[in-house]
């Protein structure tokens, strides 16, 4: 008898701890395909304000999913790939895909000189920081410069309603959201907390600030990193 319990919490013991982010991982993964296919139903639905209704829903669904997603790999050590890369086209480019879909995102400034990052964790980290600018102020400023000591400085500034000063630490925490400003605005409350984990896997800074006059500033501070740590570019 003694034995068979002994027996029971030596297996119990043994069962691998849950990993939140893996539940999290794994539901986010899973809900993607039939979200696809609801979407594709309603596409297909004649049209009607019900139809648009239902189909916007489905598109704020995808865009938590996707949010989870992110947020777990990002947890799970970010595939960080160093190239060296032409940061002022590239940061080009990201400003001209918002501004080809009609959103309100300039760029001031150059740093003029080939820069070792993983291209993909910054541009993802960048998307956040912007995404948060044009949904809660309608607009983003980029501006990026070079700092003494060989690193760069990222800023995305917009004339929004800034963020409540004893809350700019606790926006960074995955699923926080400040209740006073996201009325009828939906979001995740990850955006934040995957733009730190991407930069700190990239060795940078990532801070929040409210500007004179109004609105937030997200300041991205990034050192050179060696060009021999950088994988040679495919040929
Ligand atoms: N530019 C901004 N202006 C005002 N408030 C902001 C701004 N950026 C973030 N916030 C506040 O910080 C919270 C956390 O931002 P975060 O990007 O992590 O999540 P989210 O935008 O709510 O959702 P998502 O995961 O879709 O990005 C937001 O809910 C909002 O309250
Ligand atoms: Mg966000």
């Amino acid at each position: 008898m003694r034995t068979q319990a002994a027996t029971r919490v030596v297996e119990l013991s043994a069962a691998p701890p849950i990993d939140p982010l893996r539940i999290l991982a794994s539901m986010s993964h899973d809900l993607q395909t039939p979200l696809t296919r609801m979407k594709l139903r309603a596409e297909a639905m004649a049209d009607s304000i019900e139809r648009n209704k239902l189909i916007a829903d489905l598109e704020e669904m995808q865009h938590l999913v996707r949010q989870g997603i992110v947020y777990a790999r990002s947890r799970h050590g970010a595939d960080v790939t160093l190239r060296r890369i032409d940061l002022d086209a590239c940061l080009q480019s990201l400003v001209s895909d918002y501004r080809d879909i009609g959103k309100a995102v300039t760029l001031f400034g150059r740093i003029g000189m080939p820069w070792v990052t993983c291209q993909h964790s910054l541009r993802r980290t960048l998307m956040n920081l912007i995404d948060n600018a044009l949904k809660y102020a309608g607009a983003a400023e980029l501006s990026v410069r070079r700092l003494p000591g060989n690193s760069i400085s990222i800023a995305v500034a917009d004339r929004g309603p800034g963020i409540p000063p004893e809350e700019l630490a606790a926006v960074m925490q995955p699923f926080y959201r400040v209740s006073s400003c996201i009325a009828g605005i939906s979001g995740a409350g990850l955006g934040l907390s995957i733009a730190q984990e991407l930069t700190a896997s990239l060795g940078g800074t990532l801070s929040l600030a409210n500007r004179e006059g109004g609105g937030l500033l997200a300041m991205l501070t990034l050192a050179a990193c060696p060009a021999s740590r950088a994988t040679p570019a495919r040929r």
